[in-house]
């Protein structure tokens, strides 16, 4: 009899066993035939050893045998049963009590937020926002900028030609060293009165440090009409860069010099304790006019190109011109 209640136990453990360990009612269906099937499953091995116990024996081995076999088969219920309500809930899938998953969205790059920004203000001071490819030719970004041949800025050493001659173009072809150049699209483009800005990317083969980026971005502004002064230049700026930092921002002019303005200045901001340099501008030089035949007789102008990265800086307080671009989001989602 003992041997008969132990293969009753093994049947119970193993039976209870492969239930738990299933994982789909498809897999269960197996087990069920397995371990109850009717025709040839294992409870009916069982069931063919009850009559081979004694007549003594046969009630408590039959009692075993309905306990077992009850066992199983609710086993099997209860994971069945689970199974197809764990399903239903997630079909059902939508608990509107449950947190949302928040979308981690990302900011715009504090350059572009400076150019968002430095657009809106020259907007209200009445400039046209205006663009300039990157790739540019030698007319616009020397030749019509009064820049001779041979002027060191034009050293193939200096800038990045990609071209010798591209095709439909004239010449060479260069990554633009300054947004000078969309000074004279614009002007080509259109007769007098003229004030606009572009913003955007110029590429130089500088040595990359803390204060150079092979690849920055400038702001050029262009104002032409009759009897525009260096006046006007002076207090656009000054009231541009109070707008953008505060009140307490003062502006200077340095002489200096630009092939394509006469006369033209160094621009330093004061902000803070010290003085910062910004840009170039100055008086848009007679030659520059002649080249894009406007007549200089008739109307004057100023321009200027000022970094943009220089004002980003400051504005977030950032030492290093190299963080912008090392694309590292636990940088720039601190400002
Ligand atoms: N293009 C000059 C540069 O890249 C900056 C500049 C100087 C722009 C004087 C101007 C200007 O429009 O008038 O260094």
């Amino acid at each position: 009899m003992m041997d008969i209640l132990q293969a009753f136990d093994e049947y119970e453990s193993a039976a209870l066993a492969a239930i738990d360990a299933t994982t789909s009612p498809e897999q269960l269906e197996q087990v069920r035939v397995e371990y109850l099937g009717q025709k040839k499953g294992k409870l009916r091995d069982l069931q063919s050893l009850i009559g081979k116990a004694s007549k003594e024996e046969k009630p408590a081995v039959g009692k075993r045998f309905n306990e077992v076999r009850t066992r199983v088969g609710s086993r099997l219920e209860t994971q069945l049963t689970s199974m197809t309500s764990r399903k239903s809930a997630r079909e059902a899938s939508f608990d509107v009590t449950l947190p949302g998953i928040v979308p981690r969205l990302g900011t715009l790059h504090p350059v572009t937020k400076t150019i968002v920004q430095f657009r809106e203000l020259m907007g209200r001071f009445g400039f046209e926002v205006v663009e300039g490819p990157e790739l540019e030719d030698e007319r616009h970004n020397f030749e019509a900028l009064n820049i001779p041949d041979d002027h060191p800025a034009r050293d193939p050493l200096d800038n990045f030609y990609i071209a010798t001659a591209a095709a439909g173009s004239d010449g060479p072809v260069l990554l633009r060293s300054q947004t000078s150049t969309v000074q004279i699209r614009t002007m080509e483009q259109q007769p007098p009165p003229i004030r606009i800005v572009s913003l955007g990317r110029v590429y130089r083969p500088d040595a990359v440090d803390r204060t150079h980026s092979c690849m920055f971005h400038q702001m050029e502004g262009l104002m032409v009409d009759r009897h525009v002064t260096m006046a006007h230049l002076k207090t656009l700026l000054t009231l541009f860069a109070r707008a953008f930092l505060g009140p307490d921002v003062k502006i200077r002019f340095r002489p200096s010099f630009f092939p394509f303005t006469e006369p033209s200045v160094e621009v330093d901001m004061k902000w803070g304790d010290s003085w910062m340099e910004i840009g170039g501008a100055g008086m848009v030089d007679t030659n520059v006019f002649r080249a894009v035949g406007y007549d200089p007789e008739e109307v004057t102008g100023f321009a200027f190109g000022l970094g943009i990265e220089r004002f980003c800086m400051k504005h977030f307080e950032v030492d290093d011109i190299r963080r912008f671009y090392e694309n590292d989001v636990r940088f720039l989602s601190q400002l």
